[in-house]
């Protein structure tokens, strides 16, 4: 009789286990809608968990963001549409982990991994977890290599290295998306990843078909949310293509990780903590994003042991080009270096418009020969040499023979140019950009 007793008494603590305390719960109801969010009671389900939300035609997802006592704040993941008052709101429990696999490169996902590209299913049973814990810092390797990016004055004069976050700053127009195209393109990183969250919608189509092409598309999975999904579907886009990044860098790939755009990240997140009444602080920016964002980019980076490593690039857009943006400088302090393209070189025709003087790669100096380090440091004082007087030299208040180094600096800057140039459709490896920037060097005074 004991042990019948024993063994229900086991059987029944076994049962307990597998329930999930918080899966098993009833429908709520309901009760207000205001603007995105949505409020349920009669429920009861975890931040992060998911939703089903009757509509006039069929069920809609909804993401649990937040809670006051009784009341769950939501948010739909698709469209808002056909919802009533008082409909059946039934906890789904926690999102199901993401698919992965080298089936991935060549498609095109949405926001929660699921393909747009008409290419059918995605070839695989794999599944990652959407939370990983993050790596010790000091069980990371240093960034001790050159990555090739396959844009000249790159990797001569900002060289990246493995496992460095680079941050993109530029206003609207001035070329990211046709820089990020040309890494794709002449990068030697195994795999890339792009996010492209904000967008455009045609912006989309056109940086696959055009920008990224058939050779680009191969090795790359794109994540896509444009600017008309909802701020739940952007933010997790970012998060998404850097779950996908961390998925290839355990495998030991080196990945190049192209994130455009950082801010509109920031936007996602700063109208869904708008929405359940985060106070806002700096620009209308609660706090919570400038929380997320460096745990965002800390996700980058090399891995320890057998991994290998996510470059990662994010494009943070200026406003107005106004550098002293809140994401901006929350950015450029967590980031490990910036590259800045100007207006005025993008209007003067000069592409890829990098401005050499305010960009800087804070790792270059580790990962390159001394020889480079020097030559860059070079040609970098002739090249700001002439940029400080180029104002007298155009007005033609400077007279030739006056500083025999402003005469060099003169002479050397068609060449300058021109070795900063590049056309869209080229790509010039790591050797070459070095061998050139060499040559460069050789012939500038300082
Ligand atoms: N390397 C290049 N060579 C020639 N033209 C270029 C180059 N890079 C950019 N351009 C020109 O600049 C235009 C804008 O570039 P792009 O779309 O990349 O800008 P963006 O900064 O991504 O813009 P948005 O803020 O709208 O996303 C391109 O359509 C192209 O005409
Ligand atoms: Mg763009």
């Amino acid at each position: 009789m004991a042990t019948r007793q024993h063994r229900l008494r086991s059987k029944l603590a076994q049962h307990q286990q597998k329930i999930h305390p918080f899966v098993v719960e009833a429908s709520g109801q309901l009760v207000r809608v205001v603007g995105l969010t949505l409020e349920a009671t009669g429920c009861r389900a975890a931040v992060g968990s998911l939703c089903a939300i009757e509509t006039m035609s069929g069920n809609l997802v909804a993401e649990v963001i937040g809670f006051d006592d009784q009341l769950l704040y939501l948010m739909p993941i698709e469209e808002l549409r056909g919802v009533l008052p008082g409909a059946k709101v039934t906890p789904l429990g926690q999102q199901s982990g993401l698919s992965v696999g080298l089936s991935l490169l060549g498609r095109v996902l949405d926001g929660s991994g699921q393909p747009i590209d008409g290419l059918g299913n995605l070839k695989t049973d794999q599944k990652a977890s959407s939370h990983v814990a993050a790596i010790n810092p000091l069980a990371r390797r240093a960034i001790s290599e050159p990555l090739d990016v396959g844009v000249r004055a790159i990797n001569a004069m900002l060289t990246v290295g493995k496992g460095q976050r680079m941050g993109l700053f530029a206003g609207s127009g001035v070329g990211k998306s046709v820089l990020l195209g040309m890494m794709t393109r002449g990068t030697n990183a195994d795999i890339i990843v792009v996010g492209l969250v904000g967008e455009r919608g045609r912006e989309v189509k056109e940086f696959i078909e055009e920008i990224l092409g058939a050779e680009g598309r191969a090795r790359s999975v794109v994540v896509a949310a444009p600017a008309d999904t909802s701020p739940l579907m952007r933010l997790r886009a970012c998060e998404t293509s850097t779950r996908i990044a961390e998925y290839f860098r355990d495998l030991g790939y080196n990945v190049l990780l192209l994130m455009d755009s950082l801010t509109r990240y920031a936007q996602a997140q700063r109208e869904i903590a708008l929405a359940v009444g985060e106070p806002p602080a700096t620009k209308g920016y609660p706090p919570s994003v400038f929380a997320k964002l460096p745990k965002l980019v800390e996700r980058a980076g090399n891995g320890g042991g057998k991994q290998g490593s996510i470059t990662a690039f994010y494009t943070v857009l200026t406003e107005g080009d106004d550098l002293q943006d809140p994401i901006a400088d929350a950015s450029r302090a967590i980031l490990d270096g910036h590259i800045v393209l100007s207006r005025s070189l993008a209007d003067s025709g000069h592409y890829p418009a990098i401005d050499i003087e305010a960009s800087i790669s804070r790792v270059a100096p580790m990962v390159i020969t001394p020889d480079h380090l020097e030559a860059m440091r070079k040609v970098k004082q002739v090249y700001s040499l002439y940029q400080q007087n180029k104002d007298l030299i155009s007005i033609g208040a400077y007279s030739q023979g006056s500083d025999p180094r402003i005469d060099n600096a003169i002479r050397l800057q068609p060449a300058m140019n021109a070795f900063l140039r590049q056309m869209m459709k080229d790509s010039v490896t790591f050797e070459s950009s070095t061998l050139m920037l060499g040559q460069m060097g050789a012939q500038c005074q300082v």
